[in-house]
């Protein structure tokens, strides 16, 4: 049975203090949690500060980004060596703000998401289709595509390591969430997309999230769809009793 794993993207918000204290928050009240998988991945520069607060808790780190070579002369940029150095075990790769905002192509995102694989960290590998795209009929074909150029490449085994989180970019911070069933046709579609590149085994194996301007109103109905295996939140993830209030739909 998949577990169920609900991560936080903190995106570019907060500051060192209150990092730290919403980690702390989230420590104390996920005392209480069984059988789900939670992560925080706080920007970059407070990862050190907010791993402290969480270690030895139940959620686990993440990072928002990296970078797919492991040294050298590449300003500004972190690569997956560093980030397992401040102790994350999570990644996420190719969210569409990265996609859309700062222009990371499938082939870049696959580059990360190997070296990632490599490094004994699990990616968190976002697909998602445009508004225009949706209304046009195309979602089914640009998830295939970006899984294809996404995700090329790797075995059976690290496929089935590999998180992907299907975020509609249409329901990203806009308050309008995906219907279970249009998230749920999207989660069987990919499934059944690595049914076709692998085997049902890897298949099954796969946590496929929904992420999307989930909030606890909405998150049972969505995680309890059988091919929903958790939830990538991004601004209900900034307030310790709307994190947990997700956590409780599952
Ligand atoms: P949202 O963001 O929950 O604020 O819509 C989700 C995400 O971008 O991962």
């Amino acid at each position: 049975m998949r577990r169920q794993f609900i991560a936080g993207n903190w995106k570019m918000n907060l500051d060192r203090a209150s990092a730290v204290a919403l980690a702390k928050g989230l420590v104390k009240e996920a005392k209480n949690v069984d059988g789900v998988d939670m992560a925080v991945c706080p920007p970059s520069v407070y990862i050190d500060a907010v791993g402290k607060a969480i270690a030895g808790s139940k959620i686990g780190l993440g990072a928002q980004n990296m970078y797919h070579e492991p040294k050298g002369a590449f300003t500004g940029e972190i690569s997956a060596g560093m980030l397992l150095d401040l102790g994350c075990k999570y990644v996420i790769l190719g969210h569409s703000e990265r996609r859309h905002v700062m222009g990371e192509t499938d082939g870049e995102i696959n580059q990360k998401v190997h070296v990632a694989l490599e490094a004994g960290m699990t990616p968190i590998v976002c697909v998602g289709e445009l508004l225009v795209e949706r209304e046009t009929g195309k979602t089914g074909e640009v998830i295939r595509h970006q899984f294809d150029g996404s995700l090329v490449g790797l075995s059976a085994e690290q496929m089935a390591k590999t998180v992907i989180a299907y975020e509609p970019v249409w329901a990203i911070g806009t308050g309008r969430v995906a219907t279970p069933q249009q998230a749920e046709e999207v989660h069987l579609d990919l499934r059944k997309i690595i049914e076709d590149c692998y085997n049902k085994e890897t298949a099954r194996a796969v946590r496929i999230q929904y992420g999307g301007s989930v909030k606890p109103d909405n998150a049972a109905d969505l995680l309890t769809q059988p091919n929903i295996d958790g939830a990538l939140v991004g601004g209900a993830s900034l307030k310790v009793d709307l994190f947990m209030g997700i956590i409780a739909g599952v």
